[in-house]
């Protein structure tokens, strides 16, 4: 049946084509009027519409079996269904001849040329029944591409995270924890989905620069000297150094890699950056740091509880840390309700 994108010929193409169809399959005795109505139905319908004997070989066709196929309704019926689709070999062993399926890679070796179908089937005693549909070529590559890009997303997700825990194996648990602080935080203040990943990312990369400290300084048992010390303040210059070379990381982690060690009473470094000068994202990963490194033993001290470190955060509260941001972290992301009007009394009217 030749196609055409007028309905009103489509649908006198369609009733010609059953008319040839009647003719080669004819149906059993029926009311004439029954017989025109259900056929009607099946000549409006969009996608190919087959009817297979328990051989696979093709009994009937109606819908737009012609403008799929490319075969003549006359020429179909007898054709086993399996000269004219194929479906992948490993998964449907039997073809259309099971119970039921769907199938999204099948191919049609049609006479228009191969062309990728849909098909859908049934078994209803001896009989299966079924359609087939073109896919849509560009909504298929688009498909296509946005699941590449998901997996491409899923793993780039999973080398940032390589890259901010290969340090050491207790930065690796460290950066596991804060992202997972930094993310509830960044969800807490309702930020979209782009924003939240800057925010992981941030959080994952934070100390990447401590990997040009080197190690004699970096891995030091006991306390720095003044020398030492100055070189372990420079990691945020290396860390942003290293990761704004990584174009595909969104503009606000180079910047929460760079200010981390803001204090928002501007006594942080390295830039001296105060209040809301210091990027969100920055501040965001500066409470989830200090909070999970009180929390964690280190060689040096004990972990704190989250009673005491939650302590020191209220204190921090618009000194290190910003205020709001600490009363978000304790209260929605920590839960602790039972310090809200604490924390309440920090924004006095
Ligand atoms: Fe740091
Ligand atoms: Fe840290």
């Amino acid at each position: 049946m030749p196609y055409s994108e007028d309905p009103t010929m489509q649908l006198s193409l369609q009733k010609a084509s059953l008319q040839k169809l009647s003719e080669v399959v004819p149906c059993p005795a029926q009311e004439q009027d029954d017989l025109t109505e259900q056929d009607l139905l099946l000549a409006a319908q969009p996608t190919a519409l087959f009817l297979l004997d328990d051989a696979g070989r093709i009994r009937r066709v109606a819908g737009a079996w012609e403008e799929v196929t490319g075969v003549h309704p006359e020429d179909a019926v007898g054709t086993p269904m399996a000269s004219l689709l194929r479906l992948p070999n490993t998964r449907y062993p039997e073809g259309l001849l099971t119970q039921e399926g769907s199938c999204d890679e099948a191919m049609l070796r049609s006479q228009l040329g191969p062309r990728r179908v849909r098909v859908v089937w049934s078994r209803s005693g001896r009989y299966v029944a079924g359609h087939l549909e073109r896919l849509d070529v560009s909504a298929r590559s688009t498909y296509d591409a946005d699941q590449a890009l998901l997996q491409l997303t899923g793993e780039l997700d999973e080398a940032v995270y390589c890259l901010g825990m290969s340090l050491d194996s207790w930065q690796s648990s460290h950066v596991e924890r804060m992202v997972g602080l930094a993310t509830r935080l960044a969800e807490a203040l309702t930020f979209t989905p782009e924003q939240v990943k800057a925010v992981r990312w941030g959080a994952a990369l934070h100390d990447v620069g401590k990997s040009r400290v080197p190690p004699e300084i970096l891995w030091k048992n006991g306390p720095l000297t003044s020398d030492e010390f100055e070189v372990m303040l420079h990691h945020p210059v290396w860390g942003q150094d290293i990761v704004e070379k990584m174009s595909f990381l969104p503009a606000d982690v180079p910047a929460a890699v760079l200010h981390h060690h803001e204090r928002y009473d501007g006594n942080g470094y390295p830039s001296g950056l105060a209040g809301e000068n210091i990027p969100l994202t920055a501040r965001i990963v500066a409470i989830a740091d200090v909070f999970d490194a009180l929390t964690s033993v280190r060689s040096y001290k004990p972990a704190w509880s989250y009673q005491a470190a939650t302590e020191h955060m209220i204190a921090g509260a618009g000194t290190q840390f910003d205020p709001w941001l600490v009363r978000v972290f304790v209260l929605d992301v920590l839960g602790f309700q039972h310090l809200k009007s604490r924390l309440d009394s920090l924004f006095p009217d």
